[in-house]
This record gives C-alpha cells, sequence and structure tokens, in this order.
C-alpha cells in the first residue's frame, strides 16, 4: 500500500485498519474490535503477551538462533550478541527471579540502569509477568528518583552497581538508597546488578544480589494479558516539578510500534536497526526494546557516546560492523560527531554503506546538520517527530510507503492513525503555511497513551485546549506541500541535547537556593545542545559573591534534577522584568538571550529594567 492510501483508510475507517495491522502480532485470544466504542481504546476483547511476540514466537518460527541483541559497550570495551533463543532464556530467568520475590500481575517494578543487556532482560521479563516497568533514567538524581518511587509505589527497584559516563564510573547504589531515604513508599526488594567496574554494599535487608538471585531462578513463562493491560509507566517533563507518568498499555502500543518498522523506517525482519539512545526516553523503549524485536530485528544497545568513547567514528564502525540498515539518532549527536570530524574523515573510514537511510527525532533538526550528515551518507536523512505521550512517531517520510523524503527543515506528512490540524488560539484551523498550535482530533490511534498514571487530571489537560484535540505543546506550519515544520514549544519545556526538560521545575530548584530572591529559567540556544537552560537570577542581600552563587544554583540542579540539566548560563541581575501584575516576561529574557527582537509589552512594570537585563547580559557573555 503508498503512503496515502494507507493514510485515507487510517482516517476513514480506523477500526478496520488497526484490526488489520493487529494481524503482525500472535494472539492468545484475537481481539473482535479495533477502535472501541469508547471513542479511545484498542483492541477490547484481546489477549496477548508482548514479550512472547518480541522474543518466544521468534524462537518457535525456528529464528533462535539469529541475532536479536548486540550490546556494544566501547566504555567496558564488551561487544556481545545475544540470538532470540540466549534473549529468551535469559528473560525467562529474569522473570523467575522477579516472580521468586514476590511479584505479581500489575505489581510495579522500577528499572534504574545503565545500558547493559540486563535492562533489557528486565524490560521484556516484566511484559513477561504483566508487571509494570517504570524505566529511570540513570542521569536522574535521587530527588527525582524518589519522585518517581513515590508515584508508582514499586515493590522492587532493579538497579546496576554503576553507569559509566566516559571515562567516569558513576555508583548507582548510593543513588538509589538515597532515593529510597527521600521516599515515603516503601518496596520489598532492591536487586543490584554487580557490574565489575565497581561493587555496590548490599547491606540492606532488602538488598539482593542479582546474579545470585538469578542462579536461583527457574524460569517463567508468559502470562496471557488483556489488550488494556498497562506494559509501562514512564515519567516526562510536565510544566511543573511533579513529573508526568505516561501510562503505555500493551496491545494497541504493540500494533503500532509493529506497523511503524516496516512502513515508516522499511525495515524486513532479520535486519539489524539501532536507535541510538537510552532506555530511559521513550526512543530507547519503543525502537531499542520493544519495536526492532516485535519485527524480528537485531536491535543495538549502545553503551557509550557518539563521541569521546573513543571517537567520532564509534557509529559508522559499528553500523558497518553489524550492517545495520537504519540508525535513528537525536541531531545533537550528529553536531557532536561533526564537530569532532568536520570533514567525515572518520566517517569515509568506516564505509558505513549499509545503511539505508538516517532518521532523526526528539529535538529540531537544523538543516544544517540535515545536510551536512546527508552529503557524508550519500544517503536520505529524514527528520520526524513524536512525544512520550504518543509513544511513536506522528510525523514522518514514511520510508516503507513509497515516500520520498519531506523537504530538509520539515518534520514530515502526518503518519496514518494521526489526524493533524493547526488550530489558531480560539481552536479554529487556520490554513496553509499559517503557524499555529499543532493539535490532533480524536481518537488517537493505537500506542498513544490514554491515561497518566493516578493523574486524570493531568491526563484531561491535554484535550481540554481544543475540543476534541489532543494539544500537542508544541507549534508548527502545515506547507502548501502537506510537510509540516515544527517551530518549538508553546509552554515551558526546552529540549536539552534531545533530552525534555521543564525550565518551570529547575526555576522551582533555583528558587529554592538560599542565596536566590527570585529566578527565571529560559531556554538559550546552544550550537552543540540544541537548547541549555540559562538562569537568571536575583540574589539575596549578604548572599556570598557571584561565582559562589552559581555554584550553589549549578550544584542544586545538578543534585536535585540531574547533571543533564545544568545551566549554561547563570547570570545575577538587579530585578527581573515583569508586567505590572507580576508575570515575569520570559520571552523578553528569550529575546535577549537569542537575540531576537526585544518587543517590551504596555503592560510592563519597570521599562528600565528592559536596557539593565539586555547590558547585563552583554557584560555576562563578554566576562
Ligand atoms: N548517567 C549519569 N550521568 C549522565 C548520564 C547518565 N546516563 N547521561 C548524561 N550524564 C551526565 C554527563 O556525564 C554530564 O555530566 P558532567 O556535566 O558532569 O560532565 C552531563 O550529564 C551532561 O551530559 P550530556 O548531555 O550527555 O552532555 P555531554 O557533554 O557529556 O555530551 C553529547 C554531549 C552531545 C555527546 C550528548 O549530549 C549526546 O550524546 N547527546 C545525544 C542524546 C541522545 O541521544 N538523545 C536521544 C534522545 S531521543
Ligand atoms: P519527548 O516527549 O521527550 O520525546 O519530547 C517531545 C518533544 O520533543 C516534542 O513535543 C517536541 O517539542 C520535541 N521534538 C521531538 N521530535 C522533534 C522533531 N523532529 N523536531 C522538532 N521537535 C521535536
Amino acid at each position: 500500500m503508498r503512503y496515502e492510501e494507507a493514510y485515507r483508510q487510517s482516517i476513514q475507517d480506523p477500526d478496520a485498519f488497526w484490526l488489520d495491522a493487529a494481524q503482525a502480532l500472535d494472539w492468545d485470544t484475537s481481539p473482535p474490535q479495533g477502535l472501541g466504542e469508547d471513542g479511545s481504546s484498542w483492541f477490547a476483547g484481546g489477549h496477548l503477551n508482548l514479550c512472547h511476540n518480541a522474543v518466544d514466537r521468534h524462537v518457535e518460527a525456528g529464528r533462535g538462533d539469529d541475532a536479536a541483541l548486540i550490546y556494544e559497550s566501547p566504555v567496558t570495551g564488551t561487544s556481545q550478541t545475544y540470538s532470540f533463543a540466549e534473549l529468551q532464556s535469559e528473560i525467562a530467568r529474569t522473570a523467575g527471579m522477579l516472580a521468586a520475590e514476590g511479584a505479581k500481575t500489575g505489581d510495579r517494578v522500577i528499572i534504574y540502569m545503565p545500558m547493559i543487556p540486563q535492562a533489557v532482560f528486565a524490560m521484556l521479563a516484566c511484559a513477561r509477568l504483566g508487571l509494570v516497568h517504570s524505566v529511570v533514567f540513570g542521569g536522574f538524581s535521587a530527588a527525582e528518583l524518589a519522585k518517581r518511587i513515590d508515584d508508582c509505589e514499586p515493590v522492587i527497584v532493579l538497579t546496576a552497581s554503576c553507569g559509566i559516563e566516559g571515562s567516569k564510573v558513576i555508583p548507582y547504589k548510593p543513588i538509589v538508597d538515597d532515593a529510597l531515604n527521600q521516599a515515603s513508599a516503601k518496596v520489598s526488594a532492591v536487586i543490584v546488578w554487580q557490574r565489575e567496574q565497581c561493587a555496590a554494599d548490599l547491606t540492606s535487608p532488602c538488598d539482593k544480589h542479582w546474579q545470585a538471585e538469578l542462579a536461583k531462578a527457574e524460569p517463567a513463562d508468559c502470562v496471557s494479558l488483556p489488550s488494556d493491560h498497562p506494559l509501562y509507566i514512564l515519567y516526562t517533563s510536565g510544566t511543573t516539578g511533579k513529573p508526568k507518568g505516561v501510562v503505555r498499555e500493551t496491545a494497541g502500543y504493540g500494533v503500532a510500534l509493529a506497523w511503524s518498522m516496516p512502513n515508516i523506517y522499511g525495515v524486513k525482519p532479520g535486519e539489524a536497526y539501532w536507535a541510538a539512545s537510552d532506555i530511559g526516553w521513550v526512543v530507547g523503549h519503543s525502537y531499542i526494546v520493544y519495536g526492532p524485536l516485535l519485527n524480528g530485528n537485531a536491535t543495538v544497545l549502545f553503551e557509550g557516546k557518539p563521541v569521546g568513547t573513543p571517537n567520532a567514528g564509534i557509529f559508522w564502525r559499528l553500523v558497518a560492523k553489524h550492517q545495520v540498515s537504519i540508525l535513528f539518532t537525536a541531531p545533537t549527536a550528529i553536531r557532536a560527531i561533526r564537530g569532532a570530524d568536520p570533514a567525515g574523515e572518520l566517517l569515509a573510514e568506516a564505509q558505513p554503506d549499509c545503511l539505508r537511510a538516517l532518521f532523526l527525532a526528539g529535538e529540531r533538526a537544523d538543516p544544517d546538520t540535515v545536510e551536512w550528515v546527508g552529503e557524508q551518507l550519500g544517503k536520505p536523512v529524514i527528520d520526524h517527530w513524536w512525544q512520550t505521550e504518543l509513544g511513536w512517531p506522528a510525523l514522518a517520510t514514511c520510508a516503507g510507503l513509497g515516500t520520498a523524503p519531506a523537504p530538509v527543515g520539515s518534520a514530515g506528512y502526518p503518519v496514518p492513525g494521526f489526524a493533524f490540524h493547526v488550530l489558531d488560539e480560539s481552536g479554529v484551523a487556520v490554513g496553509a503555511d499559517v503557524t499555529g498550535n499543532l493539535a490532533i482530533a480524536e481518537p488517537l490511534p493505537p500506542g498513544s497513551f490514554r491515561s497518566l498514571w493516578q493523574n486524570e487530571e493531568g491526563f484531561r489537560g491535554y484535550f481540554t485546549a481544543f475540543d476534541g484535540f489532543y494539544a500537542t505543546g508544541d507549534a508548527g506550519v502545515m506547507g502548501s506541500d502537506g510537510a509540516y515544520r515544527v517551530m518549538g514549544r508553546t509552554d515551558d519545556i526546552i529540549n536539552v541535547a534531545g533530552h525534555r526538560l521543564s525550565t518551570g521545575q529547575i526555576e522551582e530548584v533555583v528558587a529554592s537556593c538560599p542565596s536566590v530572591v527570585e529566578c527565571a529559567v529560559i531556554g538559550g540556544s546552544d550550537n552543540l545542545k540544541g537548547e541549555v537552560p540559562v538562569v537568571f537570577f536575583v540574589g539575596a542581600s549578604g548572599a556570598g559573591d557571584e561565582a559562589a552563587v552559581t555554584g550553589e544554583i549549578v550544584g542544586s540542579v545538578r543534585e536535585q534534577i540531574s547533571p543533564i540539566a545544568a545551566p549554561r548560563d547563570v547570570v545575577s541581575v538587579a530585578a527581573l522584568p515583569k508586567t505590572r501584575s507580576g508575570k515575569i516576561l520570559r520571552n523578553l529574557l528569550r529575546a535577549v538571550v537569542n537575540g531576537g527582537e526585544i518587543v517590551i509589552p504596555q503592560t510592563i512594570e519597570n521599562p528600565d529594567v528592559v536596557q539593565a537585563t539586555i547590558d547585563r547580559f552583554e557584560t555576562f557573555k563578554k566576562g
């Protein structure tokens, strides 16, 4: 089927379109319907298991010896390939270990792990038993981990003794202990995979040695689960310090991902596919773990960085080594590679000719970067757009449906199932080439979220701005060619190296520093990371010198949120520009930092502050 026909069918008769797509999976009970009568549920009445679909069924089909999981860890010097049969055995025993701990279907399990195979085994072991996993990115602080523990109340925390960041070994167990001390919820077990780079102290009665527990465990079978069983909770940034727990249901997600692999990415079972992301993010869930395995692809798990581990040729060498057909990464990674290998010498040396296309997502793909890497590779570079809430790409070039790559600068065309509209503030559709709010008409297709964990109000919030639509929070424009360009967020979320962060949350942390009276945090443009946090603050009288306060602010953000949220610039000001009603003029601050047009609103309380802020920022940049 071609793209236009698939899109038309998916919108005109979503029920039939997705019931047909559902045939790509093995069901214990086939679903009698696609879209439910409630207008949002998918495949009600069906029963299946996603671990069976991702792993066991490929073994049963005689593909047990084929490569399934390729672990490449330049930071430990490890390269290891697990076949589908080996993967099945590892997962079944890991599931047995969890069952022996008393975890039951529906219980939550937090996975706070580095990019090692055991993290993938753990996710799929949860899926095998119907445990709801919640993977927390290994770079998050104890305070952030504690929030997630309190919100989803896991029975078990799975972790490793350490993560490895370039040349740094980061012990995880002290972070987990700290988080459990901060959290009110109690867990019955903390199971620690001991890595040779660092041994964790297992002193509390609930601490367990993963390897020892695994040695005792009996393999566990897949449990048949209803379509709407929650597969996982994945927390993402909202506008406050409280993260939002996106709940992903089993069947819709499985069907959407299984459909996306051949139709969006154009990959066939048996090929190698690599999403160079982290399992802590939605890209990692969908396209390191579930998507490729559901489609019978070998998936690459990479523990390293695009540069420095050991150099900017690592992506291309691994592509060539494993004959990767499709690579997916964030534009930041390509900018970092370009910075270190501007003439593409390492790329040419690696000869990654097997690559058919490079997909980019997670943040705006600047045309310069897209064009540079396209020229170096001589292959299509495809930007595509999605969000944690949606679970899989919503704007893309569907390479598998014969569409030519959308023009550089656009994120592609609506993916079948996603009925995009560009709306003005009152919810009226604007025409082509006019910027507005990107919204998607209900029903959302399979795979998209249908709830936030214990946060019905937060969930409804996505659907109240525009009646009958999901509000994406992004601004965008549809060109007359039907391709969409994404212009950025309409709220206070920023994208730092492809990581979604809330400036409101960073503000909460900065404002809690004793030396700070008030502050504003905005996204500053950055050549490498796309955006970075920039802090303006008014210091308390008697606070230490500026360098000390800056240290306090940066330290607090690293400690309370994550080093990935560390501000690039911390600028002290005598006062913040505000409206008469006391609202901080963040757009004005953004213009000061990023060089946009400075528009001074009529309602400003303190006009003199504007020039003072401009002067102060200039001095800051010089000094
Ligand atoms: N565990 C612990 N700490 C982590 C971490 C993790 N999993 N990930 C990042 N950090 C730390 C880093 O060590 C660094 O700490 P430092 O300030 O003490 O040095 C800090 O967080 C910032 O890390 P990062 O954003 O990775 O910046 P970097 O300068 O180390 O590397 C890039 C720059 C461009 C190479 C890197 O940001 C990158 O690989 N980006 C691509 C991200 C990506 O793939 N996103 C996909 C989302 S789809
Ligand atoms: P996350 O939920 O972490 O995946 O972040 C989703 C947000 O990242 C979106 O709302 C966008 O603001 C941004 N984003 C993702 N992909 C793209 C893209 N291809 N182009 C521009 N912004 C993107």
